[in-house]
């Protein structure tokens, strides 16, 4: 950092140092407790983090000065849940399903996630990266810059291991994002296990899991009647904590399994989907600071009709994410802004609380809460400048071209 300047050293000091950048005549949503609104702000930036957030009051030490003419800025939207590293795409199935077969009817049959995982295995390193950069990009362009990317159409060592590592490249993509890996070995029964899902279990806790903890930041699994049971699940909790990993839990999708209360039990980051969620499984996220993380758009192109019980997780006081599912199979969908706007239309969140669940609320998901996910001093500089004229348009458009510019680690394009 460099020292003030004297025509500044009189002025109100911000963090002791000249600014690389000053964002002036906008209006921020800090997102701390809410909206957490300030009109005619300044936003000041050094060595890649919020340095100052506050009023204007028309000194700004900085090196360069930037009138936003009113716009709103925003941290940076995170996604605190996607499958977007895969082979291939599903549309076929997607017709299928248009004629009435079920995605549980397709799963049973060999298709599902099991036709990306054939995809994924025959696929390069770098065409998953290629075809997965697409997605982060449209992303970025909708004010991302935290994307969590799950593996889990591998489901063996060398194609877990070349998910992870591409999810990792995609920190790359124009003007930069961060990208929070999760192991999800556990996400479906490989063909060559289908008669020993003991030894796939076996697999993923003793070899999978030491071998890819470096590449991993969590480890998650699908607890379903189409996938692991909750005994299966509770082994690779276990190996997972064993490695020092936090967990994650795809829990009570499609049926009630008691999973968000086994991954409170493992004080999971969050459990996640929660359509058929209990009551038990509430007071126990509630005990245990486990974030509820809503997937409208997944339920929206699953047709499903039982909603998570939004009301009493908010009773509960439980914080709740929103994301995107960004997967072939169901949620085909690269685009935060929709999914903002389906957690109000379709599961009655207001537009303050879907904003808080693709900001603070999503960096608790991911553990990131003292890094990104709010405007506050010392963390990182990841803004979304957006071009619009009141905080709630950012879930009400649809297919709006709403972002005027991001900011990643201080820096934009
Ligand atoms: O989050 N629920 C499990 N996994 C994904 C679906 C993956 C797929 O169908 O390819 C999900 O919905
Ligand atoms: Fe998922």
């Amino acid at each position: 950092m460099t020292k003030i300047p004297a025509h500044f050293a009189g002025s109100k000091v911000k963090l002791g140092c000249m600014w690389d950048l000053a964002l002036v005549d906008c209006n921020a949503a800090t997102m701390v407790g809410g909206y957490g609104i300030l009109r005619d702000a300044v936003i000041g930036i050094a060595d890649g983090r919020i340095a100052f957030v506050g009023a204007r009051d028309g000194l700004e030490p900085a090196r360069e000065t930037r009138h936003l003419h009113g716009a709103w800025v925003t941290p940076g939207l995170i996604d605190c849940h996607t499958h977007l590293v895969f082979g291939g795409q599903r549309a076929g199935e997607w017709e299928m399903r248009r004629q009435g077969k079920s995605y549980e009817d397709i799963a049973r049959a060999g298709g599902g996630i099991l036709s990306t995982v054939r995809a994924t295995r025959a696929a390069s390193e770098d065409e998953l990266v290629a075809s997965a950069m697409r997605r982060v990009a449209a992303m970025a362009r909708q004010g991302v810059t935290t994307v969590e990317v799950k593996s889990g159409y591998g489901l063996d060592l060398a194609t877990e291991e070349k998910m992870l590592r591409a999810a990792g490249r995609l920190e790359c993509v124009p003007g930069g994002v961060r990208v929070s890996r999760t192991f999800l070995g556990a996400h479906a029964l490989p063909p060559e296990f289908k008669d020993d899902r003991e030894g796939y279990v076996d697999l993923v806790c003793n070899a999978m899991i030491p071998k890819l903890a470096p590449l991993a930041d969590a480890v998650d699994a699908f607890c379903e009647s189409i996938a692991f049971t909750p005994e299966e699940t509770e082994r690779v909790f276990a190996a997972a904590r064993a490695h020092g990993l936090r967990v994650k839990l795809h829990a009570e999708q499609l049926t009630d399994q008691g999973g968000a209360a086994l991954a409170a039990r493992f004080l999971a980051l969050s459990a996640d989907h929660l359509e058929h969620l209990s009551e038990d499984g509430i007071a126990a996220m509630a005990k245990a600071g486990t974030v509820a993380v809503l997937l409208p758009i997944a339920f929206y192109f699953l047709r499903e009709t039982r909603k998570p019980p939004v009301a009493a997780l908010r009773a509960a006081g439980i914080p709740v994410a929103i994301a995107t599912d960004c997967n072939p199979g169901t949620s085909p969908a690269a685009s935060p802004l929709m999914a903002l706007n389906m957690a109000c239309t379709l599961f009655d969140l207001t537009p303050e609380e879907a904003l808080l669940g693709m900001t603070a609320h999503a960096a608790y998901a991911l553990g990131l809460e003292d890094e990104t996910g709010t405007l506050e001093v010392g963390k990182s500089a990841d803004l979304a400048i957006w071009d619009i004229s009141e905080i709630a348009e950012l879930a009400y458009w649809i297919g709006a071209d709403l972002l005027k510019s991001r900011i990643f680690q201080g820096r934009s394009l």
